[in-house]
């Protein structure tokens, strides 16, 4: 793979030599509103900062759309930008998202360098090279697969960003401890979601990410093994469309709420261990809470299912584990099965 993680402990000097290896003409720094305003600054002082034209547009994902792509390509436009110019994305997965479609269309793709500042970004948004924007209704419809040159991760970022979002960032890290190994995993469900040690999760955040990096590489466009990654999200995708309408809820939520019935497939299934399963549950019930669903709401949800875009022949596929790490793709359950499941997930 092209792009290069990098965990930062000095991020000026960092960013210096990334700079030094993107060559180019001009400088671009893409914000949104919130980070302009909080993440800005650190960078600010930097003397390779210095010349930086910064593009700002509309902060959260409902600002995702066409018309802060052209807020961006209007304002590289402006700023005089080349094809040898250079962009960093410094935000959450919305910007790392939008500024790497931005930059890999604008002059048919410049270089572009993610420094996430959401956990969520951290872990999973800024690295694997997909990007894009929704559009008619419909997330990341349209987009483009490109890797950023760098990622600069740097968990000094997250010293505003509200528990919630740490949260959310986390159910994915979660989630990469499950695919991953046991030791990961233990360190996971034992750690102090309520106050979080930013150096701890510094290295956590390190860890989380090579294991995405790990699978991206070996299938970068989603034909087997990146289905892994899809673990939580297939329940969490439809539990994630069911709060839209009610009282939506971050991803990262619906992703840890949609580990809890996957984990219950997984026991009954492909054989993950019951003990496993109740560890991750418990410590996702008590950073998390629940989902208020009843059994009048199971046809709704199996029926979105039914719509999540990575079926194919209409049948729900779901990844299930055998144990930690030990990754089963393209599973299928019955509407009895996932009934039951959503039965655990109520009652468990
Ligand atoms: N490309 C991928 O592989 C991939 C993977 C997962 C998610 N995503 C995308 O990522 C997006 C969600 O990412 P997100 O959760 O980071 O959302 P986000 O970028 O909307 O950030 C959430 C909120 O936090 C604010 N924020 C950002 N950094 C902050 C900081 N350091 N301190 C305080 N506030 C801060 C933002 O302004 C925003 O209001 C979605 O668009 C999703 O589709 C992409
Ligand atoms: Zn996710």
């Amino acid at each position: 793979m092209e792009q290069r993680v990098i965990i930062s402990t000095q991020l000026e000097s960092e960013l210096v030599s990334a700079l030094s290896e993107c060559e180019h003409d001009k400088l671009f720094v893409l914000t949104d509103t919130t980070t302009l305003e909080l993440c800005m600054p650190v960078l600010q002082n930097f003397y390779c900062m210095k010349e930086a034209h910064i593009i700002t547009i509309p902060a959260t994902d409902s600002h995702k759309d066409i018309e802060s792509l052209m807020m961006v390509w209007k304002g590289l436009q402006e700023g005089g930008a080349s094809r040898h110019s250079c962009m960093i994305n410094l935000g959450g997965g919305m910007v790392t998202d939008l500024g790497g479609f931005a930059a890999s269309t604008f002059k048919r793709g410049i270089n572009f360098i993610n420094i996430p500042t959401t956990l969520l970004a951290m872990v999973d948004a800024s690295v694997g090279g997909k990007t894009g924007i929704n559009f008619g209704g419909l997330k990341n419809e349209v987009g483009v697969f490109n890797d950023s040159k760098f990622v600069i991760l740097d968990t000094e970022f997250l010293k505003t960003l509200d528990a919630e979002n740490i949260c959310s960032g986390y159910a994915e890290m979660l989630k990469h401890g499950l695919i991953s190994t046991e030791a990961m995993w233990e360190e996971l469900v034992s750690f102090d979601l309520d106050k979080p040690d930013l150096k701890q999760l510094q290295r956590m955040v390190g860890d989380s990410v090579k294991v995405k990096e790990r699978i991206v590489e070996q299938d970068p466009h989603e034909q087997g093994i990146r289905k892994a990654l899809n673990l939580g999200h297939t329940f969490g995708h439809a539990f994630e469309s069911w709060a839209l309408k009610r009282k939506p809820i971050l991803h990262g939520y619906a992703v840890a709420f949609g580990l809890i019935p996957e984990l219950y497939l997984s026991v009954a299934k492909t054989g993950f261990p019951t003990e496993k399963m109740r560890q991750t549950v418990n410590f996702i019930k008590e950073f998390y809470g629940t989902l208020d669903i009843t059994c009048d709401d199971y046809d709704e949800l199996i029926e979105l299912m039914h719509h999540d875009k990575k079926n194919q022949n209409g049948i729900i596929n779901f990844t299930m584990l055998g144990g930690i790490g030990d990754i089963r793709i393209n599973q299928t359950a019955t509407t009895e099965e996932i009934k039951e499941a959503l039965d655990f997930f109520r009652e468990g």
